[in-house]
C-alpha cells in the first residue's frame, strides 16, 4: 500500500532523537479541511534557486528579508519560521501513527525521503515569496558539491542575521567539509584541503555512477504504507547526513542541524536541502527523467503540508517528478566530479 497522511486529530508527543526526551511537535491545524494539491500551472513564473556562495547583496538581502517576515509571526501561525520548522519534527520524530497501523509515520530511511523533502522546501519557499509579495521568489541551495561550495556559506554566518543559527559547531566556519566527517573529528589542515576535495568529488562520482542503473541505491528502498520504518536510505540521504553533523554541535543533544527533531531551526537545512533535491535532479536528468520508481505504492504514496494559501493539502509523489513540474529550477553550476582527474 501507499504511505497516507496522518490523521490530525490524532497527534501525540514526539520523541527527540537524542535525549529521548519527549516533546510535542503536533501541527496548531488539527481540524482541517485537506483537499488535494494541484500542482502549479505552467504559465506561472520559474523560481530559479542559485548556489548560496554566489549570493550578491540584493540577492543576501531579499532572502534575509523574507526569513525575517517568516520569523515576525505569531508561534502559531502555521507559516511561522517556528511552526514551519517543526513539520521537519513532526515527521521523522514520531507525532503521528501511521493511519491503520501502530507505525510510526517516518519519512526518512527510504524512498520517501526525496519526494517528502522536495515538497517541503516547495511550500517553505512559497510561503517566503508570499510574505514578501515576491511570486519569483527562490530559495538558495548549498552548493556543497563543487569546490568553493565546500563551505558554510558566508550569509548564514553573520552574526546577527535572520539567517544566523548560534546552535552550530562554529569550529567548523573556516573549515573545508571532508564527506568523511565523523562527530569530533579534527578539521582537515591546510595541507590537506586538496586531498580532502578531491576524495570528496570521487565520491560524488562513484555515488552517480554506482546508483545510476538501480535507483533504490541512489534514493533509498521501499517504504510502503502501514510498515515500519525502512531504515533503508539512498546513497544521497546517506551522504546528506554527514553535512547534518558538520553543522550541529558536537555535544548532545546536537540541536539544530544534528538531530532530526529540530534541523529546521537552522535556516541552513533549507539550503543544504536545496542541494539534495538538486542532486536528485541531476541524477533524475542522467537517467532521461525515467520516472525513479515504477510501484504505485511509491507513485501514490502522500503526505499533507500547509500551503501558501493557508490550506492543508494532500501531495501525492506522483506529482513532483521533477522541479520544472512545480515551477522551479536551478541554475545550472559545473559538475565538478565529472571532470577530476584521479
Ligand atoms: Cu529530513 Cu536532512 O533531513
Amino acid at each position: 500500500a501507499p504511505m497516507e497522511p496522518p490523521d490530525l486529530a490524532k497527534c501525540h508527543p514526539a520523541t527527540d532523537n537524542a535525549d529521548k526526551r519527549k516533546i510535542n511537535c503536533c501541527p496548531p491545524y488539527s481540524a482541517a479541511t485537506i483537499v488535494d494539491f494541484k500542482p502549479p500551472s505552467a504559465s506561472e513564473p520559474l523560481r530559479v534557486r542559485k548556489a548560496a556562495h554566489k549570493y550578491n547583496k540584493d540577492d543576501v538581502a531579499k532572502f534575509e528579508a523574507a526569513i525575517a517576515a517568516m520569523k515576525a509571526l505569531p508561534a502559531h501561525d502555521p507559516w511561522s519560521f517556528g511552526q514551519q520548522a517543526t513539520i521537519h519534527c513532526t515527521f521523522c520524530n514520531g507525532a503521528f501513527d501511521q493511519v491503520g497501523s501502530k507505525n510510526l509515520l517516518q519519512i526518512h530511511g527510504s524512498w520517501i525521503f526525496h519526494p517528502w523533502h522536495r515538497y517541503y522546501l516547495y511550500f517553505w519557499e512559497r510561503i517566503l515569496g508570499k510574505l514578501i509579495g515576491d511570486d519569483t521568489f527562490a530559495i538558495p541551495f548549498w552548493n556543497w558539491d563543487t569546490p568553493e561550495g565546500m563551505y558554510i556559506p558566508e550569509m548564514y554566518k553573520k552574526s546577527g542575521s535572520p539567517l544566523e543559527d548560534t546552535n552550530r559547531n562554529k569550529d567548523h566556519y573556516t573549515s573545508v567539509i571532508d564527506y568523511k566527517y565523523s562527530l569530533g573529528d579534527p578539521n582537515p589542515t591546510p595541507a590537506q584541503i586538496d586531498e580532502v576535495v578531491t576524495r570528496n568529488l570521487a565520491e560524488l562520482d562513484s555515488i552517480f555512477k554506482e546508483t545510476l542503473q538501480l535507483p533504490a541505491l541512489f534514493m533509498g528502498k521501499a517504504q510502503r504504507g502501514g510498515e515500519a520504518a525502512a531504515n533503508a536510505p539512498g546513497r544521497n540521504e546517506s551522504l546528506h547526513g554527514v553535512m547534518h553533523t558538520w553543522v550541529g554541535p558536537v555535544t548532545t543533544p546536537y540541536h539544530d542541524m544534528g538531530n532530526f527533531a529540530t534541523a529546521g531551526r537552522d535556516p541552513l537545512f533549507f539550503g543544504h536541502h536545496g542541494n539534495v533535491d538538486r542532486m536528485w535532479d541531476i541524477y533524475s536528468k542522467l537517467r532521461g527523467q525515467k520516472v525513479e520508481f515504477r510501484d504505485p505504492d511509491y507513485l501514490e504514496s502522500s503526505f499533507i503540508f500547509y500551503d501558501e494559501n493557508r490550506q492543508v493539502v494532500n501531495v501525492k509523489v506522483k506529482d513532483c517528478p521533477t522541479p520544472e513540474s512545480l515551477r522551479y529550477s536551478y541554475s545550472p553550476e559545473p559538475l565538478a566530479w565529472t571532470t577530476i582527474r584521479r
